[in-house]
């Protein structure tokens, strides 16, 4: 049973880009970190960054033949973009929001997100944390 982990612009900076903000881990640590819990709960990830919305948007259609449901941390994608809502809804497929930090107690442009609609549900404000309850929600969803 196959995940689809996205992450969306600016996370492949995790651990220099704001650290008061977003935490000290790197994105490759939270990916270890997913690996492991995948591997607990018997699921297989295959794991995407990317900066372009459109390669997220590829990434999201591309699920539709492999994997059961989908982790994604859109970032500041999460408060524009129509395209990856509409990906998602267009899949079918389960997904799990998640941002590392608690999106609604920053800027109000934040407390928006295009993509909860589609969601499952969103975990915020856990730092790495996010991911790993996020995975575990999705899994329980999968019967797993
Ligand atoms: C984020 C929150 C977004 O508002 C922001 O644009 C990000 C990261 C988070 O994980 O806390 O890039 O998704």
């Amino acid at each position: 049973l196959k995940v689809l982990v996205l992450h969306g612009p600016n996370l492949n900076l995790l651990g220099v880009r704001e650290p008061g903000v977003y935490g000290t881990m790197t994105l490759e640590g939270i990916n270890k970190e997913l690996t492991a819990l995948a591997e607990e709960l018997s699921l297989d990830l295959k794991i995407l960054q990317s900066n372009s919305e459109g390669d997220l948007v590829d990434a999201i259609q591309g699920a539709m033949a492999d994997c059961r449901g989908i982790l994604i941390n859109p970032a500041a994608y999460t408060h524009t973009s129509v395209a990856i809502r509409d990906a998602i809804a267009a899949t079918a497929l389960p997904a799990v929001e998640v941002h590392l930090s608690n999106v609604h107690a920053r800027e109000a442009f934040r407390s928006h997100s295009y993509i909860a609609p589609v969601a499952v549900g969103q975990i915020c404000g856990f730092g790495a944390d996010s991911y790993l309850l996020g995975l575990r929600a999705l899994a329980k969803r999968l019967g797993k």
